[in-house]
């Protein structure tokens, strides 16, 4: 009997779920897109139903396991919470609730500041919305590495994100305002964005910082969390060498306009989204 010939199949192209409240997700999408080429990328904004931050834990909970079990459905076998507010209120909800792996943004956030600052009892100042904010769940993630979280919430930026104000003066005056308060309540070392739409205002929040004499390091939870994503996929990334692998592709849902969306979307995506799919999920 002859040996068997082996299987010339290619692997399965593992399809990623990317999950936000709105467009501020897009940032984790847009960090994944080069590090597992071979995926495809399935993106829902619940734009209908956002802000997250300024509702409460059952609500944000209810929102969050509808939208994963869509992208569950849909046949992702990998999940990303691309929302700080989603994962810090609702991460085991969603875990209970589907039965892929699911990465929330949090942990892989505060790695990264560990990482910024190694030594023990440094200060991290962590910048997100009010319902991220008093869950406490970046100080505990903090904590538990040896690391001193002050949290700030800052309920304007995201408006003023998802109306596209990423460098407009009110935005500029808004930072201005919360960072100059929160600067008087501790001298960080790192800044963490602690929320997937701040990405879309690093230039602007550093440029504030520096302003008022900050020389903390920006930490971009986005970034850290698309390289965890990465590292649990067990991709890794052919830079250097010539790929035979198809190039990403994606598909985008949103509850609300997919006019607004496709326009918006693909100045976050920093590429074309021309085609968006509405969803309906309910109140
Ligand atoms: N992008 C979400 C986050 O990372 C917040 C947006 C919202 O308030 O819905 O927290």
């Amino acid at each position: 009997m002859s040996a068997p010939t082996p299987s010339l199949a290619a692997p399965p192209r593992p399809i990623i779920g990317v999950f936000d409240s709105g467009f501020g997700g897009l940032t984790v999408l847009r960090a994944l897109l080069p590090r597992v080429p071979s995926a495809h990328y399935i993106y829902l904004g619940d734009t209908a139903r956002l802000p997250y931050g300024a509702k409460s834990q059952a609500t944000i909970a209810r929102y969050a396991v509808e939208s994963a079990r869509f992208l569950a459905d849909r046949g992702c076998n990998y999940l990303v919470i691309a929302c700080n507010t989603a994962t810090a209120l609702a991460l085991d909800d969603i875990r209970s609730a589907v039965t892929i792996p699911v990465l929330g943004v949090i942990e892989p956030g505060a790695l990264a500041a560990k990482r910024t600052i190694p030594e023990p009892g440094g200060d991290v100042l962590v910048l997100a919305t009010a319902a991220t904010v008093q869950s406490h769940a970046y100080r505990t993630a903090c904590a538990a590495l040896g690391l001193r979280a002050t949290e700030v919430a800052c309920p304007l930026l995201v408006p003023l994100v998802e109306e596209g104000w990423t460098d407009h003066p009110v935005t500029r005056d808004v930072l201005s305002i919360y960072l100059t308060e929160a600067l008087t309540r501790c001298a960080p070392q790192a800044v963490l964005l602690g929320c997937t739409h701040y990405p879309l205002i690093a230039d602007a929040i550093e440029q504030t910082l520096r302003s008022l004499g900050s020389t903390a390091i920006l930490i971009d939870s986005a970034d850290a969390t698309a390289a965890a994503a990465t590292a649990a996929l067990g991709h890794i990334p052919s830079r250097d060498t010539p790929t035979t692998e198809p190039p990403p592709t994606f598909e985008c849902f949103a509850t609300d306009s997919v006019e607004k969306f496709k326009r918006m979307g693909s100045f976050f995506l920093r590429r074309p989204i021309d085609h968006v799919h509405h969803l309906d999920l309910g109140g």
